[in-house]
């Protein structure tokens, strides 16, 4: 086994009057990998912080590998952090950095250099256990920041935005290499981010958090496919998801479209009775339309080419705009009418006033 099992049960936390997370619960498995996604302020770091012992929940309880951990102290839970501000020390070596923490804790002299012998190779960092941080580029720290932690051998990684810092080259790399690592040494890791490409690529399942609730907890394609609330929708994807209020017919099996056709559902919502829903469609979703059935037509106001695709901006009516994504070979220009298709299996269907999934 690597890494514990980590339970988040009915946690809030308020400062002063201010509620920061307002009872949110999750059950993180052994050696999954949990991306927490959000928003800046939406709780994120105040959660991680409390699962690592550094701020204390106003309600609620954490569990780490079967045992409640609300009194234990931050060093007795086990888990090791890495931060966006890697907080090496500065006139230390790699080597010393990285065993430091052992050192400190009396481990034995053999098992430290065992165990940051093992870390440097899991990382590439052989070449340069000899020299300072400041020797070092940005990707470089961030990796001893990871290796600092691994050499402790915890039962949990904990990542604030680890790469933050880094340019966005170096982000992708780094990314890859915190999957390897995590495929190597399997601990349960619980990563914070409000990137949403690193979220997608990174996580086992995905927490989508949003005003210190969690909107959504699943793996990253039913996220994609299936957002729980109109916050997740039109936070994840890019471009994002087209938003629009629309009618749904009495009946419930039809909403209306711009040109006021009606596009049937792929089911009918029985309990959607007058009710205001907002329809969401991906760019991709939206498509060249054949014949004249269920076709609509956008007047093209924006091209934007991106090589493999290429991004049309144009409205619908008097205050709705559509984006939607076509291949990269199609020649479109402004001014151009495109006639359009929804196909009705990828419609998102929300409740206008809860922001709710209703399909
Ligand atoms: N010690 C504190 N006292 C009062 N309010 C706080 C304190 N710490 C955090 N907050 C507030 O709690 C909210 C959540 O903060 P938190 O740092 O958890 O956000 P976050 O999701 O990590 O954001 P970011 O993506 O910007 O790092 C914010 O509105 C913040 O201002
Ligand atoms: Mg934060």
């Amino acid at each position: 086994m690597n890494g514990a099992h980590i339970r988040i049960v009915n946690i809030r936390k308020n400062f002063g009057k201010i509620i920061v997370i307002e009872g949110v619960s999750c059950d993180i498995r052994e050696s999954e990998f949990i991306v927490i996604l959000g928003p800046s302020g939406c709780g994120k770091s105040t959660l991680l912080r409390i699962i690592a012992g550094l701020e204390t929940a106003t309600e609620g309880e954490i569990h780490i590998g079967g045992k409640i951990m609300n009194q234990v102290e931050p060093k007795d839970r086990n888990i090791a952090m890495v931060f966006q501000n890697y907080a090496l020390y500065p006139h230390m070596t790699v080597w010393n950095n990285m065993a430091y923490g052992l050192k400190v804790r009396k481990t034995p002299r053999a098992e430290i250099e065992a165990r940051v012998k093992k870390a440097a190779d899991i990382l590439g960092l052989n070449g340069l256990m000899q020299r300072t941080p400041r020797e070092l580029s940005g990707g470089q720290r961030q990796r001893v920041a990871m290796g600092r932690a691994i050499v402790r051998e915890p039962s949990a990684f904990l990542f604030d935005e680890p790469l933050s810092n880094l340019d966005a080259k170096l982000r992708v790399q780094m990314r890859l290499e915190i999957k390897k690592l995590h495929q190597s040494v399997r601990t349960t890791s619980i990563y914070v981010t409000h990137d949403q490409v690193e979220a997608m690529t990174l996580a086992d399942r995905l927490i989508v958090m949003n005003a210190g609730k969690f909107d959504h907890v699943g793996t990253p394609m039913d996220v994609y496919e299936r957002p729980a609330t109109l916050f997740v929708a039109g936070f994840i994807g890019s471009p994002a998801m087209n938003i629009i209020p629309m009618e749904l017919c009495p009946e419930g099996d039809a909403v209306k479209l711009p040109d006021g056709s009606w596009l049937p559902l792929a089911e009918r919502l029985v309990n959607a009775r007058n009710i205001s829903v907002m329809v969401g469609m991906r760019p991709e979703h939206i498509t060249l339309a054949e014949g004249e059935r269920g076709a609509f037509r956008m007047p093209v106001e924006l091209v934007e080419v991106l090589g493999a695709d290429t991004l049309v901006h144009g409205p619908i009516d008097g205050e709705n705009q559509l984006t939607i994504r076509l291949p990269g070979s199609y020649k479109v220009g402004r001014g151009d009418k495109l006639k359009l298709h929804i196909n009705p299996d990828k419609l998102h269907i929300f409740d206008r006033a809860t922001g709710m999934r209703i399909n």
